[in-house]
């Protein structure tokens, strides 16, 4: 990767991954964008471009006019709101992502778009979830993220187009909070409980989902991206975690750091379907494998590191 445009990079990913990818490869080798600017986020310091990925001849300009080898596609809507607005969120992650894989394969760059653990359903092994199993999923987003996997392995083995991606699963951070996620609740937990004391979850208190802290998920696009090609029996998509946990354990994870803090319930039967056809753990072997996945942070860790960031912000 030597010139990389980033789609979505105001968003909770790319507003992250753009400044440490900046810090790799160079401020000049970065192009960020997204539908429209915003000023106090750091992806804007640095080249920022308004690009709609629904627009495919200025995504097609954009790539030519910075000389771009990589795409690393991050606009979306993820699964609450999508459940929302179904149609909608079809169009946006389908001809978004679309777009940006056949602009990628026109230029023959190389591709990264992340799935996620949304493109399990129901029927898929709940525990230790396999990399090759059973994937129905029925939410409109992990229909989206599922499709995606689909497209980018056969425009792999078609084209020798260099597409590689990973199931994300509910991503924490201190920095960019989540917009519309079925995970959220993992993030404004801590916020809550740094704020107010106590937080209301709308996920029942048994409701394993995996997760990761962001600072391990930004590293490891990175990583499978620059890893050697050779080696990767697997492309599209990864199973990546790095913890699985419930909304009472947290909590417990917490209150030793917090102690007077307390949660509460108030289930939102929506988000609550979505999280109740994803996986409770998933298995992550064939990342370990095929290039090394390694996270560094663990419940505890993260909950102490995201409690002192977010008292100093
Ligand atoms: N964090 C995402 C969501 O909840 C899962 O990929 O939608």
């Amino acid at each position: 990767m030597k010139k990389i445009l980033v789609t979505g990079a105001l968003g909770q990913i790319g507003s992250e991954l753009v400044p440490y990818l900046r810090d790799i490869y160079g401020k000049d080798n970065i192009i960020a964008s997204d539908k429209k600017r915003q000023d106090d986020s750091k992806a804007g310091d640095g080249i920022f471009e308004i690009l709609d990925v629904m627009d495919r001849s200025s995504l097609y300009e954009m790539v030519k006019k910075y000389n771009i080898d990589t795409i690393i596609h991050m606009a979306a809507l993820l699964s609450a709101v999508a459940e929302e607005k179904p149609q909608f969120a079809w169009q946006l992650n389908m001809n978004g992502f679309t777009n940006t894989l056949g602009v990628a394969r026109e230029n023959n760059l190389k591709y990264f778009v992340p799935s996620s653990i949304a493109a399990f359903g129901p029927n898929s092994p709940k525990d230790n979830t396999p990399q090759d199993t059973i994937q129905r999923p029925t939410s409109m987003y992990g229909i989206t993220k599922l499709s995606a996997e689909l497209l980018c392995d056969y425009y792999h083995l078609k084209y020798g187009l260099d597409t590689r991606s990973v199931r994300f699963p509910g991503l924490i951070s201190y920095v960019t909070p989540p917009g519309g996620g079925t995970t959220d609740y993992a993030v404004k937990i801590y916020y809550d409980a740094i704020k107010f004391g106590k937080y209301s979850c709308y996920l029942r208190e048994d409701t394993y989902m995996d997760m990761m802290y962001m600072p391990d998920a930004i590293k490891c696009i990175v990583q499978l991206m620059e890893s050697d090609p050779s080696r990767l029996k697997h492309r599209n998509a990864f199973n990546v975690s790095a913890m699985s946990f419930s909304p009472k354990e947290i909590s417990r994870e917490i209150k030793k750091i917090i102690p007077e803090f307390t949660i509460s319930y108030d289930i939102d039967e929506e988000k609550q379907k979505i999280a109740d056809s994803w996986p409770n753990s998933i298995d992550c072997t064939c990342a370990i494998e095929e290039w090394d996945f390694k996270p560094e942070y663990d419940l505890a860790s993260m909950t102490k590191d995201m409690i002192d960031k977010l008292k100093t912000k």
